[in-house]
């Protein structure tokens, strides 16, 4: 019997897993010039903390998510995102109490049970910052810039940031009643997954992508022109920081997100190259959320990217990152004499800091250079035992096809000449 991946979910195989260890260098540094430390927190959860958290009329909650009941009875989720996770952290590690802003960064694999398709898996993996204990509009344009610095760190310029503001339960409650009334008057030209919303979730209707919805909610009254004043005040604001960034925005009264936690400031990072699965990027303000999930009143903000979604914009564009060669080094041994000095040779090498590798399995010189070359090897050095006797090796430069006989004893300077 074969076994096989899970639909939806992928191996990062060598050589694409060392393409994800630059981006994740990239991405790290990244965040830590804007001061976001790292935060790991558990795959999996209690299942109340997402169901209370992104809320019980959302798709995820309703119907992606992995949950399970483990072996002492207690229902287990599989996070379907980390803002929650960081939260419930946040809160239990009482870290509100060390300093008035936290700022956190993160890394790792989340798991939605949606139908996969090009760019959309049930595991995949988002990176992301989450900005704990300030409601000024200036934390708000420095997330925005964070996610935008991304794209741009990475030459990613096909993508287009849409801004919005949803408001606050103020201004919301009575908008949502105005919505609803306007959309029954063309509920029977919506589909059938609008028209179960207008009850639960009317805003969702807006961001449908459905032409049919699109069409019918053409004239739909949008929340940005019912914001309350501090709602509007502050998008005011947060728009006025973005144009001192420079940053290009739209504004997209339309934009809802797909979670229940947002207030005011939401926005989303898009693009036209990858399809259906427009979205790279997500996020937005949630004043509410520390609260909502027991803890002390706490203002927050952040957002989330889709890993795959980056990688398969990178391939489009053939970053560069990718093509800046490292310096490994594949050793050719030429006899058998040579074997045990090249594992020698290899190791004092991997000991000064530097890639080394070899043959394992006694093959012909040949066979070993089209091994290097396979290995994107950019230095070969060939051990015989003349030149060993000599207390000489043979060092290739592969990119130039350069050869010169060096002393053993300058080994790893030679090497870092190059
Ligand atoms: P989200 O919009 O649900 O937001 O997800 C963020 C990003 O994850 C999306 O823009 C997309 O790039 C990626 N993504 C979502 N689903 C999939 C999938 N099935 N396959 C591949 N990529 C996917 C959140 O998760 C919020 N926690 C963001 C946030 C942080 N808001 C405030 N802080």
């Amino acid at each position: 019997m074969k076994f096989k991946s899970i639909t939806g979910t992928k191996d990062i195989l060598p050589p694409e897993s060392s393409k994800w260890h630059l981006v994740e260098e990239k991405l790290r540094s990244i965040f830590e010039a804007y001061n976001y430390s790292e935060i790991r927190t558990p795959l999996f959860e209690e299942t109340a903390l997402f169901a209370r958290g992104i809320g019980q009329n959302t798709d995820i909650v309703g119907k992606e998510m992995y949950t399970f009941q483990d072996k002492g009875g207690d229902s287990l989720t599989l996070r379907p995102e980390m803002t929650a996770s960081v939260i419930r952290s946040f809160i239990q590690h009482n870290i509100g109490n060390d300093s008035p802003l936290s700022k956190f960064y993160y890394i790792g694999p989340v798991f939605r049970q949606e139908r996969p398709q090009a760019g959309r898996f049930r595991q995949f993996h988002q990176f992301g910052i989450e900005a704990l204990g300030s409601q000024h509009p200036s934390i708000d344009a420095e997330i925005i810039s964070v996610a935008v610095d991304v794209y741009n760190a990475f030459e990613v310029l096909d993508y287009e940031l849409k801004i919005n503001s949803i408001g606050c339960p103020v201004c919301r409650t009575s908008y949502k009643e105005i919505l609803k009334s306007e959309l029954m008057k063309v509920i029977d030209r919506l589909t059938a997954e609008s028209q179960k919303r207008v009850e639960l979730n009317p805003l969702r209707v807006l961001d449908s992508k459905d032409e049919r919805d699109r069409e019918a909610t053409q004239n739909a009254p949008l929340l940005l022109n019912y914001l309350c004043q501090e709602c509007s005040d502050h998008f005011e604001k947060v728009k006025n920081f973005l144009d001192e960034l420079e940053v290009k925005y739209t504004v997209d009264g339309r934009i809802v997100r797909g979670l229940d936690y947002y207030t005011k400031t939401a926005f989303e990072v898009i693009t036209k190259s990858l399809g259906s699965q427009d979205a790279l990027a997500g996020g937005g303000r949630y004043d509410l959320l520390t609260e909502e999930l027991g803890g002390k009143p706490t203002f927050g903000i952040g957002f989330a990217s889709g890993m795959e979604r980056l990688m398969l914009m990178l391939e489009k564009s053939e970053n560069k990152i990718f093509s800046e060669p490292t310096k490994s080094v594949f050793i050719v041994s030429v006899d058998d004499f040579s074997r045990p000095k090249s594992l020698k040779f290899a190791n004092m090498l991997r000991r000064d800091g530097i890639s080394a590798d070899m043959d394992f399995n006694s093959r012909s010189v040949k066979a070993q250079f089209r091994e290097a070359n396979r290995k994107n090897a950019r230095i070969v050095i060939v051990v015989s035992k003349d030149d060993y006797d000599r207390g000489e090796l043979t060092l290739k430069n592969m990119t130039t096809g350069e050869q010169a006989i060096v002393k053993i004893t300058a080994l790893t300077e030679e090497i870092n000449k190059i």
